[in-house]
């Protein structure tokens, strides 16, 4: 497919269909690709996208005053630099690592055996809608230490935010749809921190709401944005990581018959899913003055895109970038989910994801209670895949039949 015939756009319904039909053409015919119609540069290139991440002075994380602080009701942490983003940026780590993530690691696999419990003695089920999306609120919910009981009204809610920060153009009425959805959002979290406050537990809310920045308490409005942060940055992406994990073995038989037999394979299979189809594909920024960039000058001032998807599978990166591999000796499973990792999944520089150690415990714990299990796992008749998503990416659904699965009440030990 030419780049040129008609003028490529990645908002077209072919780039929408299978972005990756489009990488090698970008990164090679052009890597810095003007979007008219958005007034936005696209950046393809992994030396070009690492560059955007991590020379902080020339681009900046202004735009996410416009993309991201309406629903957020506040500044989320991209938003911050210097003291205050290592500050507040620590204390959400703290709720993600150590001790705070052995717990998590119980109440992931309680979440997923009780969503579980319905489906698989059924031997059917869609990884994406019946599990995939609950189970990420779920957790999500447990980590922050909300009630899983309001998980759909809060995922509804949820979803209209994450709509708003995802979206490269927005009608009118889906504007208000979210912000409406935020304002809600908002409401449910003022009583919880309200409590919070008084009495605090052992949850993040609760050190976010006694936690202090220069020797002052965080507002209301600084607690509920982070809370928001935390909620749509950690269930937006996890589900998709769990259905690509899925789909991706599904297709390569040899590695899911390897990974079934030596669940230690599980974390290359994830840090593998993530190189080869990240879930979040675009990153933005702004350049704060003007800038050569693969040869093209970016404007001060204009939106700049990071193209995740593209950056992953360059070929200066990574060799034969668009076999799935999970044994490839160019990822290192290890350092995939920390600052030293290759490919840009997780972004890198100062604003890489805070939960990377947390989405791979959080898959890894799942897909090791899942692929025992599910023998002779394939799609279901009449099954046919679709992804959906510019900025972030997933499969719509993912209906699978296997054995049906009686009796597992160990998980519950
Ligand atoms: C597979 C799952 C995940 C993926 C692919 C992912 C991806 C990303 C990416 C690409 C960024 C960088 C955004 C930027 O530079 O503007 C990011 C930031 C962030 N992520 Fe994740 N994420 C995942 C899971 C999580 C989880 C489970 C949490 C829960 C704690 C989380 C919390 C955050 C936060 C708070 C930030 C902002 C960090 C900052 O600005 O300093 N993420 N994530």
């Amino acid at each position: 497919m030419p780049l040129a015939t008609p003028p490529f756009s990645v908002l077209s319904d072919e780039f929408d269909a299978a972005p990756h039909h489009f990488y090698a053409q970008l990164r090679e015919r052009a890597p810095v690709h003007y979007e008219p119609a958005i007034d936005s540069w696209f950046v393809s290139r992994h030396e070009d996208v690492k560059r955007v991440l991590t020379d902080h002075d020339a681009f900046t994380t202004e735009m996410f005053q416009v993309r991201a602080e309406p629903v957020m009701r506040g500044r989320v942490l991209a938003q911050m630099t210097g003291a205050e983003h290592t500050a507040k940026r620590k204390i959400v780590v703290r709720g993600f690592t150590g001790a705070a993530l052995q717990a998590q690691v119980r109440a992931i696999r309680t979440n997923a055996a009780e969503l579980l419990a319905t489906f698989l003695p059924r031997g059917r089920m869609d990884l994406v809608g019946d599990f995939g999306k609950p189970f990420a609120v779920h957790v999500a919910l447990d980590a922050l230490g909300l009630d899983r009981a309001d998980w759909q009204q809060v995922a509804e809610w949820h979803s209209g935010v994450a709509e708003f920060v995802t979206s490269l153009t927005l009608t009118p009425e889906r504007r208000r749809h979210c912000l409406d959805c935020a304002e809600q959002l908002e409401a449910y979290l003022a009583p919880v921190i309200e409590r919070r406050r008084r009495d605090p537990g052992e949850d993040l809310i609760s050190e976010l709401c006694t936690a202090e920045f220069d020797g002052v308490a965080m507002s209301d409005r600084d607690v509920t944005a982070l809370i928001l942060n935390v909620l749509i940055a950690a269930a937006e992406p996890a589900d998709k990581t769990l259905a690509l994990l899925f789909r991706h073995l599904i297709d390569h038989p040899e590695q899911l018959a390897q990974v079934r037999r030596d669940p230690d394979l599980l974390g290359a299979a994830i840090a593998e899913t993530l190189r080869f189809t990240p879930p979040v594909q675009l990153i933005p920024r702004q350049a704060e003055e003007d800038t050569v960039l693969a040869g093209t000058t970016v404007p001060a001032g204009a939106a700049v895109f990071c193209m995740i998807g593209a950056a992953n599978r360059d070929p200066e990166a990574f060799t034969a970038p668009d076999t799935f591999d999970i044994h490839r000796a160019d990822l290192g499973t290890a350092r995939s989910f920390t600052a030293a990792a290759q490919h840009l999944a997780f972004g890198t520089g100062l604003h890489q994801c805070v939960g990377a150690a947390f989405a791979r415990a959080e898959i890894e714990t799942v897909a090791a209670m899942l692929l025992p299990l599910l023998d002779e796992v394939r799609y279901s008749p009449g099954f046919r895949y679709r992804e959906t998503g510019l900025y972030t990416r997933g499969p719509v659904a993912l209906s699978l039949d296997f054995t049906p699965v009686h009796g597992t009440g160990t998980w519950r030990d």
